[in-house]
């Protein structure tokens, strides 16, 4: 019963534990059925023209945001094609200049957001290619878009977003593995080795999911926190924006999320034992670095908790204060892994603290107003 709380306390822990079958539903849709390859359904593709499309820009508002600002490090390391992402509220005003052959592409779990969808007007105005990612099929986003890339994470309740999120990361995922295709960034051999890493996504996030238990344990890190910091690089930037708007939202605590690389340039004046930092950093060609800047906290005694994998936890040593170790996935599904701690994270310091996780105070689930 996919309207209904079921057994769980809350619907965003229901729908946390939902994400092993709403990512695989969605998945599915974009699974060529014989190749096991990831793709774009073939209408949507032959209207996009994949081969053709020389940029992407993607306008968003909140979590779906940050959903493009994970898949902008897609688009470009695995299709080569420039990428911009912007805030639906800013672009609409700014006019923005498109180039030829680029396509605009609409992000929004429910397809009504006001400043998407008027970003997604002044883009038909422009004459450009609107493709819109939604998870409300008869929303008004997916009837002005010309092209919709549906997700099927199913009724989302709770106002904190986590299984559109996750489903629109897969999608995102699939139209740059498309793109990639299309334009020979990657060969059919290439293809079916990534798809066949993606495919393992949802047994991947059944395993996050069963260390629950030990998750819950590690909100002692946020215990009487005022503010707390969330830290990453690469793709893991956006996720640690992520993961500090999910805690922001339900648990009240105020969170930032940075780019480790920026630390020194600001950040780091705020650290004292009294502000939690969450690094998020898996076992990967950034990890040194991650490690280094996880120091740099440490040394200003910073309490730190290492989001990562088996790998990285082994080799992090005793410098973190804590650490929650993932299973270890192949690399491109990491993010969506690391997602799933972070949305539990969030969510038990948020009942941990007492706040009504489901409606959190002055939010909506939908701002179909400016
Ligand atoms: C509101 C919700 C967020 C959501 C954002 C964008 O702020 O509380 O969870 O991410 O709107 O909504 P959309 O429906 O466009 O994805």
């Amino acid at each position: 019963d996919e309207a209904g709380k079921g057994n769980y306390p809350h619907f965003m822990l229901k729908e946390i534990f939902e994400q092993p079958r709403t990512v695989k539903r969605t998945l599915d849709v974009y699974t060529h059925p014989a190749h096991q390859t990831l793709g774009l359904p073939r209408a949507a593709a032959d209207q996009i023209n994949l081969a053709d499309v020389s940029s992407i820009y993607m306008v968003s508002c909140g979590t779906a945001h940050y959903a493009t600002r994970v898949s902008e490090y897609w688009f470009e390391q695995l299709a080569g094609v420039p990428s911009k992402t912007d805030i639906a509220s800013e672009f609409r005003y700014r006019r923005p200049a498109l180039a030829k052959n680029s396509i605009a592409v609409f992000v929004s779990q429910s397809g009504e957001t006001a400043d998407t969808l008027a970003a997604l007007r002044y883009c038909k105005e422009q004459g450009i290619k609107t493709v819109a990612i939604v998870n409300v099929q008869t929303s008004t986003i997916a009837r002005e878009a010309d092209v919709v890339l549906p997700t099927y994470a199913g009724p989302e309740i709770g106002v904190a977003s986590t299984k559109a999120f996750t489903a629109q990361l897969v999608v995102l995922l699939a139209f740059a593995v498309a793109i990639a295709e299309a334009q020979g960034h990657l060969d059919e051999a290439e293809v079916a080795a990534l798809s066949n890493d993606i495919l393992t996504v949802n047994s991947a996030i059944e395993k996050a999911l069963s260390l629950d238990d030990v998750i819950k344990k590690e909100v002692i890190h946020f215990e009487q926190a005022a503010d707390a910091f969330y830290l990453g690089r690469g793709v893991y930037y956006p996720l640690a924006l992520e993961g500090a708007l999910k805690l922001k939202e339900i648990s009240y605590i105020h969170a930032e999320g940075f780019a480790s690389g920026e630390l020194k340039h600001g950040p780091i004046a705020l650290i004292t034992a009294k502000t939690p930092v969450v690094f998020i950093a898996p076992f990967d060609d950034l990890f040194e670095k991650s490690l280094s800047n996880l120091q740099e906290v440490a040394a200003r005694s910073g309490p730190v908790l290492l989001l990562s994998d088996e790998k990285g936890i082994a080799h992090a040593g005793s410098a973190p204060t804590r650490s929650i170790a993932l299973p270890n996935t192949p690399e491109i599904i990491m993010p969506i892994v690391q997602t799933v701690a972070l949305q539990l994270l969030a969510y038990h310091a948020a009942v941990a603290l007492g706040t009504d996780v489901d409606q959190p105070r002055n939010l909506a689930k939908s701002v179909t107003v400016e």
